[in-house]
């Protein structure tokens, strides 16, 4: 399959003034799926009542079928079209994030999605993207969008359209290129179904954004500890991963170039990635920078497209400092340790 390619610019599509959106609203309204640019990473899109639509999203990225995905609309009370229930407090997170990186999860309205879309859950995954692109596909694609992000399962999710078409090139119909995503991780991911909110993904919302809006809001206990089956099924796949063993050390950049030389000594081509303030201190095979530690937000931002260069390396190992997991650094250290599969280098 040939995949067009639209490239579009964010000022213009406010004014709706955009045939290429036309194009690929015209592809989804038709049952293809079609790549698109959201604040936090590029997504996948497909409508969300035709089951055949949402099969090609699996089939295009490699996706596990029991890993449901985020239902993404362009106004804010098409929410009640999709969800059976909408407690008090996910009404003023709605009221406070969106449009913005916060994907909750309600119960289900019956027949309003595609089961391949809740991979059989009774409960559904909605947000409003806040990006200029995203939403006027959705306007005139006229129905909601399934969209996980837009990667080949396993990868790290693509802040660029170069990273969607390295991975879905010749098997998705089309993307909307308005270049870099804003966020560079994916949506915090709320639980909605209890008498407060359970955070399942941590993202660019933060616990205590959440807290200010909503009194009180906890996070998944099995994100805190690796062996738990956690709540958001996706969570429980290895993601993020560059093809090198990746592991992550906390300690000073002396600590970190011991251990570099450790394993340069056994033969070993080993790869750092390192914030921008130590990255030169390093002495290795690549070094790759991933924004400022002094501004975690520039971090996020750059983390999987740093993850992504690692494969064009010739790299046998990586390290990677840690950031500290507070704000949005928990999101960061959630997709690293994942990244990792886990692996931390203690200090001696
Ligand atoms: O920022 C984002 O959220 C991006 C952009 C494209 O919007 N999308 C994204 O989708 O990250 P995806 O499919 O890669 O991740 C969706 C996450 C998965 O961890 C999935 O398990 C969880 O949301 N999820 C979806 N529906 C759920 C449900 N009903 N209950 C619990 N978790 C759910
Ligand atoms: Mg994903």
């Amino acid at each position: 399959m040939e995949t067009k390619h639209w490239v579009v610019d964010n000022s213009g599509i406010i004014h709706q003034q955009y045939p290429q959106i036309k194009e690929a609203a015209a592809l989804i309204q038709q049952g293809e799926v079609v790549a698109f640019p959201t604040e936090t990473v590029y997504g996948l899109g497909a409508q969300v009542k035709r089951d055949s639509a949402v099969e090609k999203i699996f089939q295009a990225k490699g996706r596990p079928s029991d890993n449901p995905l985020i239902v993404h609309i362009a106004d804010r009370t098409h929410v009640d079209e999709l969800a059976r229930l909408i407690p008090p407090y996910a009404q003023l997170l709605i009221n406070a994030f969106w449009p913005g990186p916060l994907t909750i999860v309600v119960p289900k309205k019956e027949g309003a999605v595609s089961e391949r879309v809740t991979a059989g859950l009774d409960t559904v995954a909605v947000r409003m993207p806040d990006h200029p692109a995203a939403l006027a596909l959705i306007k005139e694609a006229g129905v909601p969008v399934a969209a996980p992000s837009a990667n080949r399962s396993g990868k790290p999710s693509p802040t660029t359209a170069e990273h969607v078409l390295d991975d879905l090139n010749g098997r998705i119909a089309g993307i909307v290129d308005a270049g870099e995503t804003g966020v560079g991780l994916e949506s915090t991911v709320v639980d909605c179904t209890g008498d407060y909110p359970v955070i399942l993904r941590p993202g660019g919302i933060t616990q205590a954004d959440i807290e200010a809006v909503a009194g009180h809001a906890d996070t998944n206990t099995a994100l805190k500890k690796a062996e738990e089956a956690p709540k958001a099924p996706g969570m429980k796949y290895t993601h993020y991963a560059p093809e090198a063993p990746l592991y992550i050390m906390e300690g000073t950049s002396a600590a970190i170039q011991k251990k570099i030389d450790e394993w340069r000594a056994e033969g070993k081509k080993v790869g750092v990635l390192a914030a921008e303030e130590s990255a030169a201190s390093y002495k290795a095979d690549t070094v790759i920078e991933c924004g400022r530690r002094s501004d975690l937000a520039s971090v996020a931002r750059e983390l999987y497209s740093a993850l992504r260069l690692f494969n064009e390396q010739p790299v046998d190992m990586i390290i990677s400092e840690a950031f500290p997991a507070e704000g949005v650094g928990a999101a960061i250290m959630n997709r690293l340790e994942k990244a990792a599969g886990h692996k931390w280098i203690k200090m001696r």
